[in-house]
């Protein structure tokens, strides 16, 4: 990893957690407290129903909160949706934006994408911007051009001070169990990190670029060691808090 790029440890609990599932928070809390201190910021991004009871236990250990969506308008008419500002009000730092559950599920295209992620800058959040293929696009050897066309569509021009991350989460290693091999991660990761500097210059260079897709305690030590892999966005393996805190300690 990139010295100057503080790690970040991202758990996407989906729509998983009810408020039975804070008691991992509290866990996880203890975990880390009976360690040593993390090499890296982590977050926990739950369900929006959980946001502020989970970011009162999870604040006192360190561990920030985040979103999983939000709607590129701050309030207004939108029945369901839920405006950045109202994320921060409930204490989340960050939000994903872009996840492929909400590419497909949702129709979400890379120009929402973008302006939901202006949206949260705009916030004051930073945004987790998530990109990647599909196993067919991969099998065609259409992986990186796929890559950098969603890339360079959701990400807005303007992030100042908040910054942002992207997330590389093939889309087809994502709940399965299956991951690319470290060689193929090394690539797109170089691939993003070269696009960022092209467009952002030394801003670009400082971009936590994560990997996410069967990230388990398992594979943690293997993948985090990746040249330009600054983190991960973990799913299933950020729901119980020995298996999260397995990945934060293999930072
Ligand atoms: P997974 O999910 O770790 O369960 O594969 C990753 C993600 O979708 O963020």
């Amino acid at each position: 990893m990139a010295d100057k790029i503080t790690p970040l440890i991202a758990g996407n609990w989906k729509m998983n957690g009810t408020s039975a599932s804070l008691a991992e928070i509290a866990r996880l809390a203890g975990l880390l407290a009976a360690g040593p201190p993390p090499r890296c910021t982590v977050l926990i991004c739950p369900p929006a129903t959980l946001l502020a009871p989970l970011t009162a236990i999870a604040a006192p250990a360190g561990i920030l909160t985040g979103g999983q969506d939000c709607h590129p308008r701050p309030s207004g008419a939108h029945t369901g949706d839920i405006g950045a500002p109202m994320l921060a009000d409930a204490g989340a730092r960050y939000v994903i934006l872009g996840h492929s559950e909400r590419r497909a599920d949702h129709a979400e295209g890379s120009e929402l994408v973008c302006s939901k992620a202006a949206a949260a800058i705009g916030a004051g959040l930073t945004p987790i911007i998530c990109v990647g293929e599909t196993e067919a696009e991969r099998r065609s050897g259409d992986a990186e051009r796929v890559v950098a066309t969603q890339l360079a569509a959701s990400v807005p021009g303007d992030w100042g001070g908040c910054g942002i991350a992207v997330a590389y989460e093939p889309v087809w290693a994502i709940g399965t169990g299956l991951t690319p091999t470290a060689a193929d991660i090394a690539r797109m990761h170089a691939t993003i990190r070269q696009l960022l500097e092209a467009r952002f210059g030394a801003a670009g260079a400082g971009v936590p670029i994560l990997y996410g897709g069967s990230l388990k305690p398992g594979n943690a030590r293997d993948i985090l060691a990746i040249e330009n892999v600054n983190g991960g966005l973990v799913g299933g393996a950020s729901l119980l808090a020995n298996d999260f805190h397995a990945i934060i300690s293999a930072v």
